[in-house]
């Protein structure tokens, strides 16, 4: 394959999002829109890129970190004087062809980015636009024909007329140049237009009249210029990338009986019978097993979930979970925790930075943190681990199928060793040896009629 370069077009202010960040950052299904077209170009395998970024520019360079180069627009002088400015690192990267895409048009796929250049480089195309055929057209740069069906040039809205305003073919915003064409004919453009702006697209008509080919690539992607530009185009695009994912799961043979409040990230994947109720959120890199059920009210944040897992109200984050672990309802799983197979945490309980062994119960309003827990122990109700002692975070262990008492404390570091019992109210502060049983608590005595002597309630004669 050739060796291309995109550019990503993402100076623009952004005014009508109302936002302090770029408008490259607004999420859609909570990933930046900038991330969506990285993704796309990755998938493209388009590895050399390049940022074009003004307004709020710093939080870009720090947001794309290695992952672009970027070039500075400092004047916001129209989307062909933005991809001058790139003149740098097209002269270091040496690209045969780049490909330029507008930051905030988040559906771009890498099937159209290749189907194009494919047929850029056959036709040996100096530009070639990427087109679609779109129901209502507003907004968007025409594409005019010419009476033999070729590319005469792109009208932009404000200067179109009436018959081109009726044109539904639209520029995407994306376009795949030869490189050294593209230098060239940005030398050539001028802002002679309705809005005073160096137009890219106008680079079409310089190349042609300079005997080269620009082409059009129609693609059946729809929705691949769809853009935000404030908040309620922003969930316009959140709805309908929502619904496709859903479809996408749907047709995988996922059981999702009512759509109300769930969203699921792009990047998700879902095994087949699981089944997902209302107001459940899967983000980010979450992969969950077949035959779970989530929800309703679960949010699951860069996580592993095995099959058969059941989590009823959870808030779950960059754990794992193995098959048929139970969690529910109102836990709240910690990051770095790895839940051993069929474990099961109830009511009102909190883990964080542990490793629980297969089989272990920790069923009712217990806070388990910084531990290493073996298989088959149960936990009564009200358990803690003390693990923090103001300074330092400590480390509680504890062997397979030990009994830890209700109302127990356990003051990390500390090590609990096999089917050792812990009686309820102790408060451990020292190793317990396997098999053991720890007691550490007052000795009850109990005052005969001590009620009838001291008279400690109203009205008692
Ligand atoms: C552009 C196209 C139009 C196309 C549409 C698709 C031109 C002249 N028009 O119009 O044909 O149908 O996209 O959405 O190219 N930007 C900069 N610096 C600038 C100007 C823009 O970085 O000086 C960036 C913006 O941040 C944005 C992108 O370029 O990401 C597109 O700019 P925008 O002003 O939205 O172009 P449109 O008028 O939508
Ligand atoms: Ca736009």
């Amino acid at each position: 394959m050739s060796n291309n370069a995109a550019i990503i077009l993402a100076a623009g202010e952004g005014k009508r999002m109302k936002s302090n960040k770029p408008k490259v950052l607004a999420e859609v299904l909570f990933q930046p829109m900038l991330d969506w077209i990285l993704d796309a170009t990755a998938a493209s395998d388009i590895e050399q890129r390049c940022l074009i970024v003004g307004h709020f520019g710093e939080q870009l360079v720090d947001y794309a970190g290695d992952r672009c180069a970027i070039a500075w627009q400092t004047e916001r002088l129209g989307t062909g004087h933005a991809v001058m400015q790139a003149e740098g690192f097209l002269n270091e990267a040496k690209p045969d062809h780049v490909l330029i895409l507008n930051g905030d048009a988040p559906f771009m796929d890498a099937d159209t980015i290749l189907g194009a250049l494919a047929e850029h480089e056959a036709k040996g195309n100096a530009v070639t636009v990427i087109a679609a055929d779109i129901p209502n057209p507003t907004g968007y740069g025409r594409i005019v024909r010419t009476a033999e069906g070729e590319l005469e040039r792109i009208v932009e809205q404000k200067d179109a007329n009436e018959a081109e305003k009726a044109i539904t073919e639209v520029n995407s915003g994306a376009m795949w140049f030869r490189t050294a064409d593209l230098l060239w004919a940005l030398t050539k453009i001028t802002p002679n237009n309705a809005a005073k702006e160096y137009y890219l697209t106008d680079t079409i008509s310089v190349l042609q009249q300079a005997g080269q080919r620009a082409g059009v690539f129609v693609t059946a992607n729809a929705q691949i210029g769809m853009s935000a530009n404030d908040r309620i185009q922003l969930l316009e695009l959140n709805e309908l990338a929502r619904k496709q994912v859903l479809l996408k799961h749907l047709a995988n043979g996922v059981d999702i009986p009512v759509l109300d409040g769930i969203i699921i990230g792009k990047d998700v994947e879902i095994g087949n019978e699981t089944q997902i109720l209302p107001n459940t959120i899967l983000k980010g890199k979450t992969k969950i097993g077949s035959n779970c059920v989530l929800g309703p009210n679960t949010l699951i944040i860069d996580s592993t979930i095995g099959d058969g897992a059941k989590l009823n109200n959870v808030m779950f984050e960059q754990s794992v979970a193995e098959a048929r672990v139970d969690l529910g309802p109102f836990n709240h799983v910690r990051p770095n925790c790895h839940l051993g197979e069929g474990m099961h945490a109830g009511n009102y309980t909190e883990l964080k930075n542990s490793n629980i062994g297969a089989g272990t119960k920790v069923s009712h309003l217990t806070y388990v943190g910084d531990s290493d827990v073996g298989s088959d122990c149960n936990f009564g109700c009200g358990c803690l681990t003390v693990n923090y002692d103001g300074k330092n975070k400590h480390r509680t262990t504890i062997g397979d199928h030990a009994f830890i008492g209700c109302n127990t404390n356990l003051v990390a570091p500390v090590t609990v060793g096999d089917y050792a019992f812990t009686a309820a109210g102790t408060t451990v502060t020292e190793d317990v040896p396997a098999n053991a049983l720890a007691i550490g608590r007052a000795k009850q005595t109990n005052k005969e009629e001590w009620v009838l002597k001291k008279k400690p309630y109203k009205n008692m004669k």
